[in-house]
């Protein structure tokens, strides 16, 4: 157990493209245990591998705080609806905007036994998943956002 360092925006390592995780290592496994320790931490809902500097496709999703999701090589494959709200990433501190994601998506990955699972989530978990997919491919909510970065008013912020 660990807790690693966040990156934050303007950190080259966030723009790159993550690669797939062919095994899972007992190192693999050591990072996501230290990846939900630093979400959980830093009272986010959501961390990918490259915010704790690690260029792999694992995302750790938990928007309950009691059931993680641990998605590795994880692929969107349906998405439906739509749904417009606020959203923050705890590799930009203090920062929330208004984002549009699919309402509903459908999530295909691997768990730590490298065996292929499917998801599916609505609202914030549909959210999660997309904006820590994002991450994977180099991209951050930022240059999503609708209108300005406003700062977060302290007990509403949800950090992904
Ligand atoms: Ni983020």
């Amino acid at each position: 157990m660990a807790i690693r360092n966040i990156r934050e925006l303007g950190d080259p390592i966030l723009n790159k493209t993550c690669k797939a995780v062919t095994e899972v290592t007992p190192r693999i496994r050591e990072l996501i245990e230290d990846m939900l320790d630093t979400m959980y931490e830093a009272n986010g809902v959501g961390l990918a591998a490259p915010q704790v500097g690690v260029l792999k496709r694992i995302v750790v999703v938990d928007v309950t705080g009691q059931d993680p999701y641990i998605l590795i090589n994880p692929k969107i494959i349906e998405t439906s609806g739509e749904q417009t709200g606020q959203e923050g990433c705890l590799s930009v501190p203090g920062k929330c905007g208004i984002v549009t994601r699919p309402g509903h998506v459908k999530i295909e990955a691997y768990d730590v036994n490298m065996k292929p699972f499917q998801v599916e989530g609505d609202e914030l978990l549909a959210r999660a998943f997309c904006h820590e997919l994002d991450h994977l491919e180099g991209h951050l909510y930022v240059e999503k956002v609708q209108g300005p970065l406003k700062d977060v008013v302290p007990e509403e912020a949800e950090e992904e």
